[in-house]
């Protein structure tokens, strides 16, 4: 199942614009802020789609007959452009379990690149609900080998992955690589090109550097 939350009109879609435009990316405090906004629209929509429960609270009047989160989830994210991103989703799942994953292309002489993982910190994930969250989703190797490192760490119940932008391609590898039934995809907007370089076009650059700057 694939959600792609800019088909709908929202506040999303000004967020997504924001990032993507050249002239405001040059307030890279605004760019983490906006990356932080999504995550937290993201968070609202997912939790439409997770267990709910009822639970009676004391008011100082009386007793309310509550819905409340019957689980909470662990929310992972790949280092570091998704940072932002899960501060955002941490924001609104407050009591979430948390999980970091360390990714980078390692470029090679003859103009490819691998990705490589080097670090990973993690809960037990057995039976629970993991939001995996990067904001690019590209060729969707990172996507795809970040949830086979995860996996070492127990079989979540469901995993929701979550992307600001994503590439036609990117989908498509997610979708032959993950197993059916057990991922639903949540996706900001998705752009037609890849560039030989694995950018997005007309995606909105490389997020990392633009929360962070430039790295070597
Ligand atoms: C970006 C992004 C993803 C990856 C997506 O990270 O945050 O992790 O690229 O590309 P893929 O779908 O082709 O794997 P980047 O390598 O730029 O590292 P950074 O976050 O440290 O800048
Ligand atoms: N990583 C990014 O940050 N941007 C892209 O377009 C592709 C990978």
């Amino acid at each position: 199942m694939v959600h792609i939350l800019g088909n709908q009109n929202s506040l999303l879609n000004q967020y997504i614009a924001e990032a993507r435009d050249i002239e405001i990316q040059k307030d890279s405090m605004r760019f983490r802020k906006n990356m932080e906004r999504l995550g937290e629209i993201f968070a609202y929509e997912i939790s439409k789609q997770l267990p709910w429960e009822e639970k009676e609270v004391v008011t100082s009047l009386g007793e309310a007959n509550c819905k409340v989160l019957k689980e909470q989830p662990v929310i992972a994210t790949i280092l570091r452009a998704g940072l932002p991103m899960h501060n955002g989703l941490l924001n609104f799942f407050d009591q979430a379990e948390n999980s970091f994953i360390s990714a980078y292309r390692k470029h090679h002489k003859n103009g490819s690149f691998t990705i490589q993982i080097e670090y990973a910190s993690c809960p037990s994930l057995d039976n629970k609900i993991l939001i995996l969250s990067d904001p690019m989703l590209a060729t969707g190797g990172s996507m795809v080998l970040t949830y086979k490192e995860l996996l070492s760490k127990g079989k979540p119940a469901h995993t929701h992955i979550v992307s600001i932008l994503a590439s036609v391609e990117g989908v498509e590898h997610v979708k032959k690589h993950m197993p059916s039934g057990s991922f639903t995809m949540w996706l900001g907007a998705v752009d037609d090109e890849l560039t030989a370089k694995g950018y997005i076009v007309p995606g909105l650059g490389d997020a990392g550097d633009l929360a962070f700057g430039n790295k070597l």
